[in-house]
């Protein structure tokens, strides 16, 4: 511990994951998608995550580049430092890695104190020859898909084991999407599988008490409105569609459906994959759409111009529709995550969004904070 502690920053000095002043995410008056906020609405029968912004297990798993233990557990200690309580992971991150990193810190936490969601729908096999995907020096663990009821309750056991922690609030149903390149267009099959399967079996752990709430994690919206239709889920991680970058399709199609439901949504890769934060990546798929860098430096410029930054203005316009529980975004360093947690305390001028939609850089739909 000492050594580590030589690595934090004056940020997190003598904060290291200590339970001492957690703070709440502030929940601002919002310029909603509609004006209900669900967690106040007593008749509202989903989930809704407390919190507002939290801290996602990507680059904590080893995705795209390798991150040391010592970092991870940096990133982690400073984003509980500046106030963080809610983390996302899934066993498909680092192949284990990602949710052995969060339960490392997470287990000195009390347990009521923060909200933890992962995954399901792989399973976990030891192996020599990880395959690598997205993940640089992954734990040695291949991956089978089962979206069955069984399967759900085994990966939410395993899940369990590898944090060494009794209890996990959220879980979702993970890349049961047409995006998941070892699914492709096979992936209705699956999705038929957990219609019968994962889905009323998550639903029965939510009526048991073992979870809170439920839904897809995925980087596609049709596999949530299809959801929305033959299931009863709580909260859906929706991750890549609603960015600065990219939003439209969010607005028209996907938020209206979950609002019908009372379905709230949790916003995955509000940077997309780095590329807001200044990473020359976007997303995961390793292609860069054209145009993006170009409106990327109009964007930036204009956030500057008003005293702020892209990457605060980037998690700020993600986290306004009144559908949106949470952000999440990720982070490899004490740095990365203390920063985007004080992006999310400070706020950004109105003239930033006039000024996006006057010049057609955001929908003219989009909803955007009040200051
Ligand atoms: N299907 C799903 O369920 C799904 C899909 C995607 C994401 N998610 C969830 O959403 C979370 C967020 O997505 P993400 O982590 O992939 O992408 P992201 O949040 O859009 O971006 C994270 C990356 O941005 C860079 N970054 C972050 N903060 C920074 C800062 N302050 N300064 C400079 N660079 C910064 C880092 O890049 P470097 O790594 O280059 O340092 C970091 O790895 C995930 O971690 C995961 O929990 C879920």
């Amino acid at each position: 511990m000492g050594t580590r502690r030589n690595f934090l920053s004056n940020l997190v000095k003598g904060a290291v994951c200590s339970a001492t002043a957690p703070w709440m995410a502030p929940r601002w008056t919002k310029t909603s998608f509609t004006d209900t906020d669900m967690s106040e609405n007593p008749n509202k029968k989903h989930y809704r995550l407390p919190f507002h912004s939290g801290l996602g297990g990507v680059a904590i798993g080893n995705g795209f580049k390798p991150t040391s233990d010592e970092n991870a557990q940096l990133a982690l200690e400073s984003a509980w430092a500046e106030g963080v309580r809610y983390f996302d992971t899934s066993p498909w991150y680092g192949l284990g890695l990602s949710e052995r990193r969060f339960g490392h810190c997470l287990k000195n936490q009390k347990r009521e104190e923060y909200v933890l969601s992962t995954k399901v729908g792989r399973l976990l096999k030891a192996t020599k020859t990880p395959p690598r995907a997205l993940w640089q020096n992954p734990s040695p663990f291949t991956h089978t898909y089962d979206y069955t009821a069984s399967g759900v309750r085994r990966s939410v056991e395993d899940s369990l084991q590898r944090l060494g922690l009794e209890s996990i609030d959220v879980v979702f149903i993970h890349d049961l999407s047409p995006d998941n390149g070892d699914l492709k267009e096979r992936w209705t099959e699956q999705f038929e599988i957990a219609a019968k399967g994962a889905m009323p079996e998550l639903t029965k752990m939510r009526e048991e008490g073992l979870i809170k709430g439920w839904g897809l994690g995925v980087n596609t919206i049709e596999p949530i409105l299809k959801t929305l239709e033959v299931a009863d889920p709580d909260i859906c991680l929706s991750a890549t569609q609603y960015s600065l970058m990219h939003h439209q399709d969010a607005l028209d199609r996907l938020f209206p459906a979950c609002e019908k439901k009372d379905v709230s949504i949790v916003v995955g890769a509000p940077l997309n994959a780095g590329f807001l934060a200044g990473v020359d990546r976007y997303d995961y798929s390793g292609k860069m759409p054209e145009g993006y860098q170009a409106k990327r430096e109009k964007i930036a410029a204009i956030a500057k111009k008003h005293g702020t930054d892209l990457r605060t203005v980037a998690l700020h316009f993600s986290a306004a529709p009144s559908v949106v529980a949470a952000v999440i975004p990720g982070a490899r360093t004490a740095r990365q995550a203390a920063e985007n947690a004080i992006s999310m305390k400070t706020k950004v001028p109105s003239e930033v969004w006039k000024e996006l939609k006057a010049e057609k850089l955001i929908s003219e739909q989009a909803p955007v904070p009040q200051s």
